[in-house]
């Protein structure tokens, strides 16, 4: 009975398809969907660690800073040397890149000479190696009747991994591969190049980038595609590149724009990471390989390995009898008979089966048609699980970057090159398949690099030089915006000449100093429920402020906003009292209507309440107000948002318009009565001297042309600059416009930081103090929500008034407590 089964058995498999046992045999290399999304997770999770310098030390995965900043743009031009070293070919390269124009359309002309490298040199000394690759520099420009005289700018494509720390400086980490020359870990590559070039002897040259290959494979793509963001290679080794937000790149300072990334993902896996996925013949291959385990990602994927796998999988099952009827022949036995250039044969779609009948012959086998089935699935199932392996790390960079920009969707050109993508038949497909079925979400393009990745390499060094001589511009442009101490002491002065010419004209000064009738700042102990109307912009908003009697500096705020209807806004005065109070709030001040009797009628035509109006004022004068509630240090005011201004206590010995301008305050007194009644209001420090808030109107300081020589062109134009802004912008415009817009507020903070020093050191004066402590009470947008403008203000201020510890206290609730407070004031002193 067990005899008959066992035959049945045997029969069965005899007519079993061939396929069949490989797949049972290789059951662990046939990944499925879930088990690349774990991976793609692991994968993501080590490129996190690689880009934290707390974990970088120890990551397997190295993620190196590259300094190439950005894609090409087109703009690039020039003519390069380029060297290409670590890939199946070292090739002596001269590029031409036009200006503006694409590859496609010719826009990049190259010649270039491969040299063959003698095997002795991949394991002598390092600086043999690089004295070969200068000689062989120096013959092609000799074949190519290139002049020896003159400069010539030169790209290097290294296909290793280096420690960037500037673009034309890298520092050896590993080498790999086929490559182990002695001397040279941890050594410069460039510097090294440089010498070997001088060795040489006779060459003009300025290594100006040296660049990982699959940097220069996403450049070379990226001169046709602005969407090329992601470099991959497939080749000898295995590498991907990507841009990366530069402020995840914890190893390079900034966190302004991207930098390209240098996954080294070959080494994915060193950290025993993988080691689930891992089978007897990765173990096998990288035991017998020229860097145990290292690179144990690249070992599953890259082409030096794929035939070794493909041979030693073949070998194990003969020996157990599943193919060849269990002969196997001394070459099965030995390394490297097995090509990445025979698995791709053996997978070729007409002629697979007999290119594997072929190549199996050759290594003395004799196989059946049943062998070359299997073994040619062999090859399947070893190059599917590498192209599903590199899909897997490819999904996890393109979800990395949809993360970074917060995209839901993301659309992007991946550029590709080496030789297992370029001359295996399926490759290719399968690896776009899989990238697209894990990442439905995302549009992927993938771009052949159809000319290596020297071109890309001499165009890193033509962004390198477009973005020199940019970067030479906007320092041009900029400059005039860069104020220099003198010209801020300048301003102070110029101020404060303004301040004093304010103070003493009768008639019109470019600063008008306008008196404000409000004599005294609060103490803290106002008390009464005050309403304030409160005019910026489209809002208007009504408070009732209740200044609770005994609270110190503890007031209840109810407010309630009203927009104010366009046809109001742009319609005639009749429409609408509350607007014309709007524009006639400052119009009090120039030209003497009086709003305040115009407020009064329009409420008393309304005939619904009883209000007795004190006071309309300044937002700079509300501000000074408001803070001063809180501290008693406050008599400045500072407005920085839409406009500028500032208002502070003058001493009313200093006012000498006030007589000839006002006939009348709100209270119908005589203006001059009233500056002869204030008898000093208690203020600490300086008690008994009357004062008066003074709207110093600084912002027309210029007008009359004394500003001229700091004020840049761009002063008439800045607005169209940032209307360029609409236009489709990168990266770097994006980076430029934000330093203009840097450059412009950090101007405006230091011109307000002189001009407050200009009030401050006139306080103090008026005082006759060497030193004053004071408090500003600011607002504005500008003050409030720009990152840098208060820190540029207050350190200008400290700088040019170092006798005056000057404290800017930002208000509260706007404008609109400080005018009920001035009102409670006012009470305060009639009561
Ligand atoms: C080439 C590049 O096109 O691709 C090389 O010019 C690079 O620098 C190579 O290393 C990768 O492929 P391979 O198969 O030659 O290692
Ligand atoms: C190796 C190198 C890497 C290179 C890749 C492809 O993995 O370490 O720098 O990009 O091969 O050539």
């Amino acid at each position: 009975m067990f005899a008959v089964h066992l035959v049945s058995f045997f029969f069965s498999k005899l007519q079993e398809d061939p396929t069949k046992k490989v797949d049972r045999f290789l059951y662990a290399m046939r990944l499925h969907d879930d088990q690349l999304k774990d991976i793609s997770a692991r994968f993501q999770a080590e490129m996190k660690k690689g880009l934290s310098s707390e974990s970088n030390a120890a990551a397997a995965v190295k993620m190196l800073p590259t300094h190439v900043r950005s894609t090409p743009d087109g703009t690039e031009k020039g003519q390069f040397l380029a060297l290409d070293l670590g890939g199946s070919k070292f090739k002596v390269l001269q590029v031409k890149v036009r200006e503006g124009m694409g590859i496609k359309r010719g826009g990049v002309e190259m010649e270039e000479r491969t040299y063959p490298i003698p095997k002795e040199l991949l394991i002598g000394k390092g600086t043999e190696l690089f004295g070969h690759v200068s000689e062989s520099l120096k013959d092609f420009l000799h074949q190519r009747n290139i002049s020896l005289e003159k400069k010539h700018p030169l790209a290097f494509t290294f296909s290793f991994p280096c420690e960037q720390t500037a673009l034309d400086q890298g520092f050896l980490l590993d080498w790999g591969k086929n490559y182990r020359p002695r001397g040279l870990q941890g050594k410069d590559v460039v510097q090294t190049l440089r010498e070997a070039i001088d060795r040489t002897g006779g060459l003009d040259v300025e290594v100006l980038a040296m660049v990982n290959d699959t940097v220069a494979t996403m450049m070379t793509c990226g001169f046709d595609d602005e969407y090329c963001e992601v470099g991959l290679i497939i080749g000898t080794g295995t590498n991907a590149c990507y841009m990366e937000e530069l402020r995840h790149i914890d190893l390079v300072e900034g966190d302004e724009g991207r930098m390209c990334v240098n996954t080294e993902w070959g080494g994915f896996g060193d950290d025993d990471s993988l080691n689930d996925y891992i089978t007897e013949f990765d173990r096998d291959v990288d035991a017998a390989s020229n860097n145990p385990g290292k690179q144990i990602f690249e070992k599953m994927i890259s082409g030096m390995y794929l035939g070794e796998l493909v041979r030693l999988v073949v070998l194990k099952m003969a020996k157990l009898g599943l193919l060849f009827d269990g002969r196997v022949s001394d070459a099965l036995r030995t390394k490297g008979k097995i090509t990445t250039a025979h698995v791709a044969a053996m997978e070729e779609y007409k002629n697979g089966l007999k290119n594997t009948k072929d190549i199996l012959t050759e290594l003395d086998l004799n196989p059946t048609s049943d062998d070359c089935i299997a073994v040619q699935h062999v090859s399947t199932i070893v190059s599917f699980r590498s192209s599903n392996l590199a899909a897997a790390g490819l999904a996890a960079i393109l979800s990395r970057i949809k993360q970074n920009r917060n995209l839901r969707s993301l659309r992007i050109t991946v550029g590709v090159d080496g030789t297992v993508y370029k001359t295996h038949p399926q490759y290719p497909k399968r690896l776009h398949k899989v990238v697209r079925r894990l990442l439905p979400e995302c549009h992927v393009r993938f771009v052949l690099s159809d000319s290596g990745s020297s071109k890309g390499a001499a165009l890193v060094s033509a962004v390198a030089q477009r973005l020199a001589s940019q970067r030479r511009q906007v320092d041009e442009t900029l400059a005039p915006f860069r104020l220099s101490q003198e010209q801020l002491q300048l301003v102070k002065a110029r101020m404060r000449a303004g301040l004093e010419a304010g103070l003493k004209s009768k008639g019109p000064s470019t600063i008008k100093m306008l008196p404000s009738f409000v004599y005294r700042t609060p103490d803290g102990t106002e008390k009464g429920k005050y309403l304030a109307l409160d005019l910026g912009g489209t809002n208007f908003r009504a408070l009732l402020v209740n200044f609770k009697k005994g609270l110190q500096h503890n007031a209840r705020l109810y407010h309630k906003i009203y927009t104010i209807p366009q046809e109001i806004m742009q319609g005639t005065g009749e429409e609408g009292t509350l607007v014309s109070w709007t524009k006639g709030y400052k119009a009090t001040d120039c030209e003497g209507h009086d709003v305040v009797s115009l407020l009064r009628e329009a409420i008393k035509r309304r005939n619904e309440f009883d209000l007795d109006i004190v006071a309309v004022v300044n937002d700079t004068v509300g501000t000074m107000m408001s803070c001063a509630y809180e501290d008693p240090q406050c008599e400045i005011g500072l407005i920085a948002g839409t406009g500028t201004n500032v208002c502070y206590m003058e001493e009313l010995k200093n006012i000498k318009k006030t007589e000839h301008k006002f006939g009348k305050t709100e209270k119908g007194e005589k203006e001059e009565d009233m500056v002869e009644g204030t008898e000093g209001e208690k203020n600490e420090g300086d008690a008994e001297i009357p004062k008066m808030c003074i709207n110093t109107e600084w912002g027309g300081l210029g007008d009359d042309g004394s500003l001229d020589d700091i004020i840049t062109p761009y002063d008439v134009e800045v607005r169209s600059i940032l209307q360029q802004l609409g236009l489709n912008s990168t990266c770097d415009d994006s980076i430029i416009v934000k330093e203009v817009c840097g450059a412009v507020s950090r101007r405006a903070a230091q011109l307000c930081g002189a001009g407050m020093a200009a009030v401050v050191e006139k306080i103090r004066e008026n005082r006759g103090l060497d030193h004053l402590n004071i408090t500003v009470g600011v607002d504005g947008a500008l003050y409030k929500l720009h990152p840098h403008f208060a820190g540029v203000l207050q350190e200008t201020a400290r700088i040019l008034a170092p006798q005056c510890n000057v404290t800017f206290l930002p208000s509260e609730e706007g404008s609109g407590k400080g005018a009920a407070l001035i009102t409670a004031v006012a009470r305060q002193k009639h009561d």
